[in-house]
């Protein structure tokens, strides 16, 4: 009976306990998910907010100093001339949609693309026409002679030459000195660019020279400015630093007007591996009249990234078994 009594007694007791046992344990789960969706929520804010204040003192950096930035494909200053010496490989359109989209967001600008091809291939000429960019396109084959073959060492023979001095035949013949106001770059295909490049090299009135990143095997190869005359005093470079401008060809522009005034000025395959920059510049101007660009040649908008060749070892596979994978592509 006691026994009984206290079973029955003891029962519900346990009953409640099992139950205040639950609670407690929900409240616990409950609270301990709802302090982590709140501390995530604190923590993605947190991100935000400084983010915020990152873009926000971008923005003001480029407001200040960068106004040419803001507005955009619209500019009254001299048109910019790029010229692009570019050859079928399998990274081609790669690296031209690349370009083309940067110098779609630059005002004034005429592209003029040299294809290394014995006629104008439908991959550039439609690229270019999807890009709206003012552009002409120029052929000019590099002689079988000085063709690097695919496994030929870079520096064995110069690149870019008759297709560069084709874009220069091209601006002697349809340029006016006294009519058009230009600036004329050299802007090679595997290169990346930063918008900021253009507006600096537009005030160029003779030749404008800023640094390079990665090339010449520095992070950055620049012109060293003298304190006192803020005008270039020699460069930092370390591969060949004898040149007479040991610059490479993404480190100057040339005042078109000064270009057409000197119509020997051109390059050569008759000049020793990293002379073709020397070569052209020796024509018209001298160190001492460079203008530095780019903040005092502190700041590096141009870099000189050489794309890896891709390795196409299935690809080779395939087409021995008479396929491909681009059938009715193009890559
Ligand atoms: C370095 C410089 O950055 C080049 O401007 C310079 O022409 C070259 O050295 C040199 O001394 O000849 P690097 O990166 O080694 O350049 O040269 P590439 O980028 O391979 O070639 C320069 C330009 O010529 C590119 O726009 C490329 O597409 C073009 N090219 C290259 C041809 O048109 N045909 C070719 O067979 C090879
Ligand atoms: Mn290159």
């Amino acid at each position: 009976m006691s026994s009984d009594s206290s079973g029955n007694a003891a029962l519900p007791c346990q009953d409640m306990r099992r139950r205040y046992r639950k609670k407690l344990f929900v409240i616990v789960i409950f609270s301990l998910v709802a302090g982590m969706v709140y501390w995530l929520y604190q923590y993605d804010h947190r991100i935000d907010t400084s983010a915020d204040d990152l873009l926000k003192e971008a923005l003001l950096e480029c407001y200040k100093t960068k106004p040419q930035i803001r507005g955009q494909l619209h500019s009254d200053g001299p048109t910019i001339y790029a010229i692009t010496p570019t050859y079928s490989r399998p990274v081609q359109k790669a690296e031209l949609t690349r370009l083309s989209h940067t110098f779609m967001l630059v005002p004034d600008f005429h592209w003029i693309i040299v294809e290394d091809a014995p006629s104008p291939t439908s991959l550039v000429t439609k690229l270019l026409l999807r890009s709206g960019i003012p552009h002409t396109q120029l052929v000019a084959a590099t002689p079988k002679k000085w063709k690097l073959k695919e496994k030929d060492a870079n520096w064995k023979y110069p690149r870019g030459v008759i297709q560069r001095n084709r874009a220069l035949e091209w601006l002697r013949e349809n340029l006016d000195a006294n009519r058009d106001k230009g600036v004329v770059y050299f802007a090679d295909d595997d290169n990346a660019y930063s918008l900021e490049i253009f507006e600096e090299m537009r005030s160029t009135k003779g030749v404008s020279v800023w640094p390079v990143g990665l090339v010449g095997g520095l992070m950055v190869e620049k012109p060293l400015l003298n304190a006192t005359t803020g005008r270039v005093a020699g460069w930092n470079s370390a591969w060949k630093p004898e040149r007479p401008f040991p610059i490479d060809m993404a480190g100057f522009a040339i005042n078109l007007e000064l270009l057409l005034h000197h119509p020997e000025a051109k390059f050569s395959f008759d000049v020793e591996g990293g002379y073709q920059e020397s070569e052209i510049l020796r024509h018209i101007t001298t160190r001492d009249k460079l203008e530095p660009k780019a903040d005092k040649c502190t700041k590096v908008y141009v870099w000189h990234t050489r794309t890896e060749p891709p390795k196409l070892n299935q690809e080779q596979l395939l087409q021995k078994k008479g396929k491909r994978s681009d059938e009715g592509m193009e890559v």
